[in-house]
């Protein structure tokens, strides 16, 4: 979808159709007035005859409005004013794509100064509306025989800002926008995958596409690398399956080869079965999406190059399956990790965690400004925070109120768990150095305190997205999520430098 800002009097827009809103009862927001104006009262009289009344989310379609340049009108309901926010706008905006998806509509021009919320900027709305455009058409088929529903005709979006708004700010929400969308669209493709198709490989794959179309640097350890390295964590994940394990980096220079870069670590697990502790049937099909961590960092990196960020970015991706099997790793196994402290493995479900700590170790390398892990690790953390935030922990507080903030701002947000000695003592093991789970209670965070005995060296945050990366039921999908939150977080700290 094209994005473009265009500033002065909705008297310009000559389209397919406007889209203007109407607070309840029947108040015309200023760019239905202006139009109204325009119009002769058209609006009015249409809203008088009691076809809308501005009730959230509920839209009415005009054709033929006297005088105005548009060739539709599309008006809609954003509910009571005092109570009209960002979940309200999220919602009228969707229903907006969702009522011209229906239509043979080819491009739109939003009012964008109309549809401003409380605590937020045109730039918000922006990129807000960009996001959700992109949303609205995102449709995963490729794995159907043949495409199902009529393909959305929209293809232009043009931002009327009117004459108050800086065109370039908005002009840079719009950019920003349009990569974060892209990136978001590479983590959903990735998670939506099957995963007999989605595997360790492919992942090594698509990071040599990426790298080729992004020049990138790529470089992929085989098992045998690991082995040689002593990546006893990671490896004792990997052998129950048949599919080989990778671990990939790819890095991006947008700045000096001597500025250290961020590290982003995502969980690339790409089917979790749970081993030889085998997970129950119910949604198992659902840990296809084990490596929404990793799907992440590739579309993290996707917008950063899109963008052209002056930054340096690293991501470093440890993927397998974790499958039951003759070889498989057993309950009470005790295996070396790459930093050299070992661990007996009392759940071979807990397997995230396993990977992770060895690529954490294997980070130090790339000598970090600061290193964040994004992981779909608990199930606790979805007991705790449902699907709305993701759980955030670290070892830094700046690092994670940086975090926390960037997530704030684009409204892809997280929340804050504790992290404590109280809670390291769970790990405690009888024959190793540690346990690799920590009992029943606080799952979330004895998994955070778990990796943390890996991150000494560096700055270092944890997004455990297990909650956040995926919808289940019929909307089943993957989120696109943590992608804005962390590229928000990048585009912060790239103008700060
Ligand atoms: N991938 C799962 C976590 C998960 C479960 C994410 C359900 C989303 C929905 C992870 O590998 C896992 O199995 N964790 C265990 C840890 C436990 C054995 C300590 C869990 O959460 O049950
Ligand atoms: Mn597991
Ligand atoms: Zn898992």
């Amino acid at each position: 979808m094209d994005f473009t800002i265009q500033s002065g009097d909705l008297e310009k827009y000559h389209g397919d159709c406007i889209v203007v809103g109407v607070f309840e009862s029947r108040k015309l927001t200023r760019a239905a007035k202006a139009l109204d104006e325009m119009s002769k009262s058209y609006l009015t009289k249409v809203l008088d005859q009691g076809d809308m009344d501005g009730r959230a989310n509920t839209t009415l379609l005009l054709h033929n409005v006297p005088v105005i340049g548009s060739k539709r009108v599309l008006l809609v309901g954003l509910g009571k004013e005092e109570e009209y926010a960002e979940k309200v706008f999220q919602e009228a905006t969707r229903a907006v794509f969702k009522a011209l998806h229906q239509t043979g509509v080819k491009d739109i021009g939003l009012c964008v100064a109309d549809l401003i919320v409380k605590g937020r900027d045109a730039a918000w709305s922006v990129l807000q509306s960009t996001l959700l455009a992109e949303e609205s058409v995102y449709r995963f088929d490729r794995l159907k025989s043949k495409r199902e529903e009529r393909q959305p005709s929209l293809q232009k979006i043009i931002f009327l800002i009117g004459d108050e708004v800086a065109t370039a700010e908005t002009e840079q929400a719009s950019q920003q926008g349009a990569a974060i969308a892209r990136g978001m669209n590479i983590a959903k493709d990735l998670g939506n995958l099957a995963p007999n198709i989605c595997t360790p490989t492919y992942l090594a794959e698509q990071a040599g596409e990426m790298a080729k179309t992004y020049n990138l640097k790529l470089s992929v350890l085989e098992e045998k690398d690991m082995e040689a390295l002593g990546m006893g964590a990671l490896l004792a994940v990997a052998r129950g399956s048949h599919q080989p394990a990778k671990l990939i980096v790819l890095e991006y220079c947008g700045q000096k080869n001597t500025e250290k870069p961020v590290v982003l670590v995502g969980k690339g697990v790409t089917f979790d079965t749970g081993g030889i502790s085998l997970k129950p049937a119910a949604d198992l099909d659902e840990m296809k999406y084990d490596m929404g961590g990793a799907a992440s960092v590739f579309g993290i990196l996707t917008a950063v190059a899109e963008m052209k960020l002056p930054i340096n970015v690293t991501g470093i991706i440890p993927t397998t399956e974790n499958m039951p099997g003759g070889n498989a790793t057993k309950p009470g196994d005790v295996v070396t990790s790459l930093s050299g402290q070992t661990i007996e493995i009392l759940n071979t479900d807990a397997e995230g965690r396993l990977i992770l700590c060895d690529a954490l170790a294997y980070a130090e390398r790339y000598n970090p400004e600061v290193v964040i892990d994004i992981a779909t690790l608990t199930g606790a953390c979805v007991v705790a925070l449902g699907h709305v935030v993701s759980g955030l922990m670290g070892t830094d507080e700046p690092l994670v109120q940086e975090l926390l903030q960037a997530g704030e701002k684009v409204s892809d947000r997280a929340w804050q768990l504790p992290l404590g000695d109280e809670y390291q003592e769970l790990l405690r093991s009888n024959f190793a150095d540690m346990a690799n789970i920590g009992g029943r209670w606080g799952g979330a965070i004895t998994a955070a305190c778990f990796l943390s005995r890996f991150t000494r060296k560096y700055r270092w945050a944890h997004l455990d997205i297990a909650g956040t990366a995926w919808k289940s039921g019929k909307e089943k999908g993957a989120t696109g999520r943590p992608v804005p939150l962390l590229t928000q977080f990048l585009i912060d700290r790239a103008q700060q430098h």
